[in-house]
């Protein structure tokens, strides 16, 4: 795979069901040569067999380079894209992939992690506890929060006697009532480091629970959900920006940073689902619709993040400090 971005084929050597609505895809280079080494929360963009890109978290060991691992929930109500990864893509298929890039490092040197991890999120903090393990530093724990044991990956993997005391695996039934309660873990931060990801939920409710955590310590990955920051009743609107006064529209469907770039006004960004902090760009005026997981609550009259965030109902324009 090219440093730049580029596809290139990968052989799947197994396509195996790992749990209920869950495929494990094993990738490896045609010919056998070594595959480019990734860190642990590393994710690869897949092209899929419907012509949809999408990002799937690596959950093998960060070590490994004879061959990737890929978990893909298959979701019907999706957009399409794991449903033709899942049900199109056999062993022996090639799998164009772009090389590894991660948006959801192990950061810092904390004194200890708290692993949250939600449904199929699971997938890049295998990987992340796959090297904790091999480094035997720090100590971690994981939360692992499933509806039923027959719906969660890497159940084995996960309990095993080396791992007892690490990791606790929670399964609610789709009930909330019988939801575990995280704030006694999270009432104090005693210089720990979170890496959370699932559902846009458990996210935000992580989010909103870590609110008085130091923001570098507290870590969260949209593992390609498209993270509901789309909604069926999304309005048109537009931004202004402040420094040359032009101002571009922003249709339904399209999200500012989309705008900012077919406008040719370059923006960093990374991840595109309101997690990585990259896309950070003033509010000079008006009122957004904050639909990340980055910005403190204090933060919100002042900034917001183009790549999912977009205009309150009722505004019609957002002047940017761009
Ligand atoms: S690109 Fe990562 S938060 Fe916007």
């Amino acid at each position: 795979m090219d440093e730049d971005g580029a596809f290139r084929p990968l052989r799947v050597l197994a396509a195996e069901p790992i749990a209920q609505g869950i495929m494990r895809f094993d990738l490896a280079d045609p010919d056998g040569a070594e595959l480019p080494g990734f860190t642990a929360g590393a994710h690869l963009q897949v092209r899929v067999p419907n012509g949809m890109i999408r990002r799937y978290s690596l959950c093998g060991d960060p070590i490994e380079t004879a061959s990737y691992s890929i978990a893909v929930k298959r979701d019907a109500a999706g957009q399409g894209g794991s449903l033709a990864l899942c049900d199109q893509v056999k062993a022996g298929d090639l799998l164009p992939c772009a090389a590894p890039r991660n948006d959801f490092p192990l950061l810092g040197n904390p004194v200890s992690r708290l692993f949250i991890a939600g449904g199929i999120g699971i997938t890049p903090i295998m990987s992340m506890i796959r090297q904790l393990q091999a480094e035997g530093r720090p100590p971690w724990k994981l939360i692992y929060l499933t509806r039923s044991p027959a719906e969660t990956a890497f159940l084995d993997d996960l309990s095993t006697p080396a791992l007892k005391g690490k990791v606790v695996i929670h399964h609610d039934g789709g009930d909330p009532d019988r939801a575990f309660d995280l704030w006694p873990l999270l009432d104090q931060p005693k210089g720990r480091h979170i890496h959370c990801c699932g559902p846009r939920g458990l996210m935000q409710a992580v989010r909103d629970m870590t609110g008085h955590w130091p923001a570098s310590a507290v870590h969260f990955e949209d593992f390609g959900s498209g993270g509901g920051q789309k909604r069926a009743d999304d309005a048109p609107f537009a931004v202004r920006l402040a420094r040359s006064g032009t101002r571009i529209d922003i249709p339904a469907g399209t999200t500012i940073l989309d705008a900012l770039r077919a406008a040719g006004i370059a923006v960093s960004h990374s991840c595109e689902s309101g997690t990585c902090g990259s896309c950070r760009t003033g509010l000079v005026a008006g009122q957004a619709d904050h639909r990340d997981l980055v910005l403190m609550e204090h933060e919100k009259a002042s900034h917001l993040m183009v790549c999912v965030s977009r205009a309150a109902p009722g505004t019609d324009e957002l002047v940017l400090d761009l």
